[in-house]
């Protein structure tokens, strides 16, 4: 990977400033689906953003790219204010940010051929005039995504899972992005098409120098593109840092618990591989457990886990972890259990 982001560069790409983002509904309460999250991802960085299901990551995926406000906290990417942006400003943030799903099949209409598919968002944001530029212009971008011209006169339905997914980038590729936002682009694709996936979005962001946000559920996924990793659990950051690091030192026993939970082929399995080394379920984000939020499932927790929020201090440079027992370990001070 190359060296870049990380703040090196003067601004950020991306920044969050203690983000939250609180639900109030009716039948659960006040849900904390976001709670004090500061991120940085420099210029033609990705990051990866992984953590077990309804950690937050789709939420944080949505105040990135403006579809949601948050609740307090300041977002900007590419020197734009997200929450302040209206009119104008909106729409050209939503042009510098695009976002990419799961599922490409539920954001593209059935009975539309992909080349009116993506055409349409050339029209829409006035990047194509006549018919012929239009033509030329969805021929480049299936191009520039692996693809044949002729996909252009398929529907969505004749093509494969990772076609779709192709179509998916080429369409947030429209606008001519910085960044793009991809929430789990490739976990419901077979695994032999998420290689091949994975390795057309590397190729795009040394191209076009795109910056990406990457949401996994894997650790073990994101290892093949991220320069950096942050690791997420009940709405808040526990681990960031560079990808070797974090999978290196293995800091966090949430980040170990995940690594532990080497991806397999039978997908069941996987499943109840993933949080094997950990116990339990993730708990109710409307009821998050009091001092560290991992505390009922930790291995190592202490008295001190259940009454006290760890920090997120830094080790090195880079490397940031929230973990009472580990950060006193690294400190050197003597073991002992409990508060005094
Ligand atoms: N619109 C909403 N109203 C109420 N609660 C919500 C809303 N959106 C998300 N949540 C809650 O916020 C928390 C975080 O959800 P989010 O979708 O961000 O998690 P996730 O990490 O993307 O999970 P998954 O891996 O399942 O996609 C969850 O408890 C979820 O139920
Ligand atoms: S602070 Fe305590 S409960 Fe939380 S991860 Fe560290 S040891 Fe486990
Ligand atoms: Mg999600």
């Amino acid at each position: 990977m190359p060296e870049v982001g990380g703040g090196s560069s003067a601004e950020p790409m991306i920044e969050l400033r203690d983000v939250v983002k609180h639900y109030r509904t009716r039948g659960r309460g006040v849900v904390h689906a976001i709670d004090g999250v500061s991120l940085t991802v420099g210029h033609g960085e990705i990051l990866g953003l992984v953590g077990e299901s309804g950690c937050g990551k789709s939420t944080t995926a949505r105040l990135l790219t403006a579809l949601e406000q948050p609740t307090s906290g300041r977002i900007t990417v590419a020197g734009r204010d997200v929450a302040g942006a209206r009119g104008s400003g909106l729409r050209e943030l939503r042009r510098t940010v695009q976002m990419v799903f799961q599922d490409p099949y539920a954001s593209l209409d059935p009975r539309q051929r992909i080349g009116d598919a993506i055409g349409e968002v050339l029209r829409v944001h006035g990047l194509a005039g006549g018919k012929e530029d239009v033509r030329r212009e969805v021929t480049r971008l299936l191009e520039l995504v692996g693809l044949l011209p002729g996909i252009a006169d398929r529907f969505p339905h004749q093509l494969s899972g990772g076609q779709r997914q192709r179509v998916g980038i080429a369409r947030a590729l429209a606008v001519r992005p910085q960044v793009l936002v991809l929430d789990e682009p490739v976990s419901a694709l077979d695994v032999s098409v998420r290689a091949e996936i994975i390795n057309l979005l590397a190729r795009l962001r040394d191209e076009l120098t795109l910056t990406y946000v990457f949401i996994s559920h894997d650790l073990a996924m994101v290892r093949h593109l991220a320069d950096r990793v942050a690791v997420m659990y009940l709405g808040q950051v526990v681990e960031e840092g560079p990808w070797e690091a974090v999978s290196d030192s293995a800091t966090h026993p949430y980040t170990e618990a995940l690594q532990a939970a080497v991806p397999v082929a039978d997908p069941e399995l996987e499943r109840s591989r993933r949080t094997g080394s950990v116990r339990g379920e993730v708990p109710d984000a409307a009821r998050p457990p009091a001092g560290c939020r991992f505390n009922p499932r930790c291995p190592l927790a202490e008295d001190v886990c259940r009454e006290v929020a760890p920090e997120l201090l830094p080790l090195g440079a880079a490397h940031r972890y929230a973990c009472h027992v580990r950060q006193r370990e690294r400190a050197g001070a003597p073991s002992g259990r409990g508060v005094s």
